[in-house]
């Protein structure tokens, strides 16, 4: 059942080319320059008439929320809140009539995004859920939706249930944008096809997996890694960070490029492997002076860059390629490498790659 792959999360990360396009597939319509979901387009008043959109989630869900507000807020110009769950739901939020909140989670199941819908409903908001099992309690309890059409995911660390749900809010945002007019024609269509093309691209990033199992096999003893993105990609530091810790039990943490400057340098050190999110659009140069500063201090720099990259490629003890798209699509292809050093790390040090220790592929307690 795991289709000649050893785990089931190495299949997830394989079938990432399929579920983005099936994803996207009937929903955007490139030749007729059109994105429908009927979720959107039968509220699209609702959707429209929010002041801000409040996305609710926890974990690898939270991060593509994380990775939507970018996303939103540059495409839609829609204010976008990004909540954790448990965060929101014990802290007497505000809420209105007016606010749109979305509820993403793979398992559709996990018991405190269910506590948030259900205070968002009792104060009147609209909740659309964005959700990959079907007929999961967060899709029924929802009042309007879309799915991921990721397919089962079994390996309990999220990949292509994170990929998919970024690619369903890029559409929302796109949607929306096109509606509001603040995406020219030209412009809007320019994402379609951007977006039609991330499948063979993400093919191309998959590609490397030898040369990142190389990677892997040079600092899987390590005690600590750090992982730094901008923009876009900050969220993706988070996931990458996050993909480490609970497979290979090896502490993480993901930051803000900038924000490093502020704190986790004095961590940096000869012991320390520092994953560099340096894609050519979005602050390049900054994220290269921060580059110059981890190797000063003798940090390791292992670089995710976009093809043909120069700078990082002369700092970096390691760089790994992604192919090259719109930048506020890059997270779908810089996630692909970090999954894959994951995944390997965990392998060489014999961890337990589907199934963690202490971890449930549904949190269904509170
Ligand atoms: C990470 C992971 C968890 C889930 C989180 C939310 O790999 O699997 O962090 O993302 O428990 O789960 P869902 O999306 O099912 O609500």
């Amino acid at each position: 059942e795991k289709g000649g792959y050893d785990h089931f999360m190495l299949k997830e990360i394989y079938e990432q080319p399929d579920a983005i396009s099936d994803t996207y597939r009937g929903r955007m319509l490139v030749n007729e320059n059109l994105i429908r979901m009927a979720g959107i387009d039968d509220n699209i008043e609702k959707f429209l008439n929010a002041k801000r959109i409040i996305i609710v989630a926890c974990g690898t869900s939270w991060h593509a929320g994380l990775v939507a507000e970018y996303i939103f807020e540059d495409i839609a110009r829609i204010p976008v809140e990004v909540e954790y769950a448990s965060e929101f739901r014990y802290r007497n939020p505000i809420i209105n009539k007016d606010d749109v909140v979305i509820a993403i989670s793979q398992s559709g199941e996990t018991a405190d995004t269910m506590a948030a819908i259900n205070l968002a409903k009792e104060n009147g908001a609209f909740v659309f859920g964005v959700c990959n099992v079907v007929g999961s309690s967060i899709s029924r309890e929802t009042h309007a939706g879309a799915y991921t059409h990721a397919g089962p995911e079994i390996g309990v660390a999220s990949t292509k249930a994170f990929t998919t749900q970024i690619t369903v809010l890029t559409l929302i945002a796109l949607r929306l944008a096109k509606q509001k007019g603040v995406l020219s024609n030209s412009q809007f269509n320019e994402h379609l096809r951007e977006l039609e093309q991330i499948p063979e691209k993400v093919k191309k990033a998959l590609e490397s997996n030898e040369h990142i199992e190389v990677v892997a096999s040079k600092y899987k003893d390590a005690k600590n890694f750090l992982y730094l993105g901008r923009g876009f990609n900050f969220p993706v530091a988070l996931e990458g960070a996050l993909k480490l810790k609970e497979i290979s039990y090896i502490h993480a943490e993901g930051y803000p490029a900038a924000e490093m400057k502020h704190g986790p340098i004095a961590l940096i050190d000869s012991q320390m492997p520092v994953v560099v999110i340096a894609t050519r659009k979005g602050h390049y140069d900054k994220v290269v002076s921060n580059i110059e500063e981890i190797k000063s201090r003798e940090g390791k720099i292992i670089g995710i860059v976009t093809e043909g990259d120069v700078e990082v490629r002369k700092r970096a003890d390691y760089v790994i390629e992604v192919p090259e798209t719109l930048e506020s699509l890059t997270p779908l292809l810089t996630t692909i490498p970090l999954q894959l050093l994951s995944y390997h790390i965990a392998v060489m040090l014999d961890k337990n790659v589907d199934q963690p220790r202490n971890l449930a592929k549904s949190v269904t307690v509170e």
